[in-house]
């Protein structure tokens, strides 16, 4: 990482020539963007434009909907489940190559908020409730793609671990809780990878909004951590020039008019903000413009990249699912399954998996392989029955490309026209998705009425769910059915954008029937689309057909999940029991068949009334594109689902350290101070339904011995443990260690881990390498740092398995211990 209080490079001196050349009005012109996702370019010193994309699970490009077709990827806590760097590293190639596709410089993850509630909807895209196992994770991340040339983006910087009144939350926390749990993974993974910029949040912290946060971005960031790169703001963040500005932020998105073009000019004449204050903005930026080949050359970006929907993304994507993906419950080794025999599938989420969350982080895939598919392509269609479920979504999704044709052209997608306010027709346009952002293309600038209009390919004569998604006033007609209706944005700022809310009604249609729907002009942009679903089914009956086909068989598998209005930005949980009547579907399949296996597609905990009625229990996350490949992969053993947990799992709503993520007059107070997670649960002596590191996978694990073999003035160095594949098939063991400080207000915490692959009946030495910083206490007195170095070292799968326990003081050289 470069210096900034070292001795001037040649690029700092190009950088400050670059500076020295150019007016106020052009400095302020750089540190705003010039449109949704690009920066400007300065041809008068060399500067090229910078394109941003939005991650972390995939590159969505620069436009919101209908953009490039591109990779999929598991989401974030089922890569974190991997407990594994090279995982996340390998993941991060991706990203790279993605990123080169869609000329982008910098993408705009990992998103490294903890779980801290876990009602909050964004926890799909973010690692785990554990400091240091997310700033690991996150510098392996960051480390791979810069390491290649694409910058990456820690976010959001800070307080952002839920949604409610995102945007003006205050969230409030002790400074000991703000160093020692929620600056730790930004502070790993700065002082490991040094990612090239960090996002500051909406909401506020201790009274300040994020993007105004003098100690955060300036007193902690720069000054204590010696941050060389840019901080940019969320999007629509920033509120203010002049404290936004001092305060350290650098740039400010989306643009291109921002509180910055508006104010800041004003605000430097009437000295609210030095010239020198922009001069340092603009560094930045050129720095990072240098860092991903923007200035003073240009870069130049591959052709032969490999396809996202490929064999070897294919073959790459749904291993990296697989291996993340956690065996919650097995018993009588009911998991792998057998092949050969017949298996009945049910659930709605087996036909339909969700892929990926809500909200920003989405991704056009170029598939999504649905469970059904990938166990008939592993098994044989005749030895997979499918039962479909009950319904689980409140929010209808953008119909299908495959399901509406184009009028005109007979392609699959939509025709778009666009009308003028004297209702001529300006624009007709054919796309090959089912929905527009109608900010985006300039072809709807001037719109009064934009009208969309397909047929219907479906398989027959039937009943569907037809309407729109998008706010404003519809106008829908087809035959046997007209309605005007109007759909609302959500409240607050920006109206839900990226969760638009649909309307639809039953209607019963014939294939190639036309669909047409209009709306008007609307004040703040929106995402439109067609909603065509199949018609909603009473629960009872699916029930009782699912428990038919199961009844009398081996074995049942039951795939059910949350949806994307719940993994979503923008808006949490109020609950964790799974939406519809899925419990219920659950118990009354493993009532009717020999064995159950229930298959959890969900990012979050997910309550489960059912455990102590099925056999076994596998943990999906999202699993991305090749989502129903890797959950067969898992299922058979073909790939092993050596995951472990990242979230510890409370029993019933309302258990846990933190549970309410709605403010109270505006504030949000952090009351599990630094007892988050599973150290919350450890210190009230509560069993949670599954502890944070559980996972079996298909292995048995014996503890032969654990010591503690480097100690020094920062605490404990090394452990090292001997361990035996004790059961039947190979394994990857998740070695964790903890220190339990002997100190009064001190929380149990992981300090290290270390994964090894051994093979059954197999003997291996794994030596952890345990990181300081996360074994010294904050002294909010003397404002430093203070190691603790008394207590218990910790060795266990998760905390509800613990193996070894060997007492440490400041004294300990190698403290040895046979379990
Ligand atoms: C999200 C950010 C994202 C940005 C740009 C915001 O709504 O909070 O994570 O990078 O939008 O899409």
């Amino acid at each position: 990482m470069t210096d900034p209080a070292g001795p001037p490079s040649d690029l700092d001196e190009r950088i400050d020539r670059a500076i020295a050349t150019l007016t106020l009005e052009r400095k302020i012109r750089l540190v705003s963007g010039a449109d949704g996702f690009s920066l400007h370019g300065d041809e008068g010193i060399g500067l090229d434009k910078i394109v941003l994309s939005d991650g972390p699970t995939g590159v969505r490009g620069h436009v919101v909907v209908g953009g490039r077709e591109g990779c999929l990827l598991p989401n974030a806590s089922l890569l974190a489940q991997t407990w594994d760097r090279d995982a996340v590293a390998e993941a991060g190639a991706v990203l790279v190559d993605e990123a080169a596709a869609q000329q982008t410089h910098v993408v705009l993850g990992p998103t490294i908020n903890l779980h801290r509630s876990p009602l909050g909807g964004r926890l799909f895209e973010a690692f785990s409730e554990d400091p240091m196992l997310t700033g690991h994770l996150a510098a392996a991340y960051v480390g791979a793609l810069q390491e290649r040339g694409i910058g990456a983006s820690v976010k959001h910087f800070l307080g952002n671990e839920s949604e409610t009144e995102r945007t003006t939350v205050d969230v409030r926390m002790s400074p000991k809780t703000l160093r020692e749990v929620y600056l730790a993974p930004f502070e790993v993974a700065i002082e490991d990878a040094n990612p090239w910029t960090v996002m500051a949040a909406y909401n506020d912290v201790n009274g300040y909004p994020s993007t105004e946060q003098h100690e955060l971005l300036t007193e902690i960031l720069r000054d204590e951590w010696r941050y060389d790169g840019v901080v940019v703001s969320d999007w629509y963040a920033t509120t203010t020039a002049a404290q936004s500005a001092n305060a350290g932020l650098d740039l400010v998105m989306p643009g291109p008019e921002t509180p910055w073009t508006r104010g800041l000019l004003d605000a430097v004449r009437a000295g609210e903000v030095t010239e020198k204050t922009v001069d340092e903005h603009v560094r930045r930026l050129l720095r990072l413009a240098h860092r991903v080949g923007a200035f003073p050359e240009r870069r130049s970006w591959p052709s032969d990249l490999p396809d996202p929907a490929g064999p070897r993304r294919r073959e790459q994507l749904s291993r990296l699912a697989a291996s993340g993906m956690v065996v919650l419950k097995n018993d009588g080794d009911t998991l792998p399954l057998r092949p050969g025999n017949p298996i009945t599938l049910v659930g709605r989420h087996a036909s339909d998996p969700i892929a990926q969350g809500g909200g920003s982080a989405q991704v056009r895939a170029p598939h999504v392989v649905s469970v059904v598919d990938g166990l008939r392509s592993r098994l044989g269609s005749a030895n997979v029955t499918f039962a479909d479920g009950v319904e689980t979504r409140r929010t209808l999704p953008t119909a299908r490309p495959a399901l509406v044709r184009d009028p005109e052209t007979g392609e699959h997608g939509i025709r778009v026209r666009v009308f003028d306010d004297a209702g001529r027709l300006t624009h007709s346009r054919h796309l090959d998705v089912a929905e527009l952002e109608d900010s985006q293309n300039e072809w709807l600038a001037g719109a009064a009425r934009i009208e969309l209009s397909a047929t219907l390919d479906v398989p027959g004569p039937m009943p569907v769910q037809l309407g729109t998604r998008g706010p404003g006033n519809w106008h829908l007609a087809t035959a046997g059915h007209e309605e005007d209706y109007r759909v609302d944005y959500h409240p607050g700022p920006g109206g839900g954008f990226f969760r638009p809310k649909s309307h639809a009604a039953t209607v019963r249609v014939v294939p190639g029937q036309l669909v047409t729907a209009t709306v008007e002009r609307d004040e703040l942009p929106r995402i439109l689309g067609f909603v065509v679903s199949e018609a909603a089914r009473s629960s009872a009956p699916a029930i009782a057909d699912a428990a038919a086909a199961a009844t009398g068989r081996a074995v049942a598998v039951v795939v059910v999940g949350f949806t994307t209005d719940q993994e979503t930005e923008g808006e949490d949980k109020r609950t964790l029991a799974l939406p519809g009547d899925q419990d219920a579907l659950v118990t009354a399949v493993a009532a009717a068949a020999d064995r159950t296996v229930v298959v959890v597609n969900a990012a979050t905990p997910v309550l489960m009334p059912w455990i102590d009625d099925v056999d076994a229990v596998l943990f999906t996350g999202l699993p991305g594109q090749e989502a129903g490949d890797a959950v067969a992969a898992a299922l058979l053993g073909d790939v092993l689902p050596e995951g472990r947990l990242v979230t510890t799992f409370p029993r019933r709503n309302k258990q846990g350290p933190a549970w309410n993520t709605a403010p109270r007059n505006g504030v949000l107070e952090y009351v599990d101070g630094c007892f988050i997670g599973y150290r919350g649960w450890h210190a009230d002596g509560a069993e949670p339904a599954f502890w944070f590191g559980h996972g079996l996978g298909y292995a048995t694990w014996e503890y032969l011995s654990g010591c503690v073999s480097g100690t020094d003035e920062t605490g404990v160095t090394e452990v090292d443990v001997t361990l035996r594949n004790s059961g039947r098939r190979p394994g990857r063991e998740t070695v964790q260690v903890y220190l339990n400080p002997d100190r009064a207000g001190e929380p149990i915490r992981l300090i290290g881990w270390a994964r090894a692959d051994v093979a059954p009946g197999e003997a291996a030495a794994v030596r952890v390498h345990c990181d300081p910083r996360f074994q010294r206490r904050w002294d909010e007195e003397t404002r430093s740092w203070i190691p603790l170095r008394h207590g218990v070292i910790v060795i266990a799968r998760g905390l509800g398995d613990v193996r070894v326990t060997i007492p440490v003081s400041a004294r300990t050289d190698a403290d040895h211990v046979e379990s």
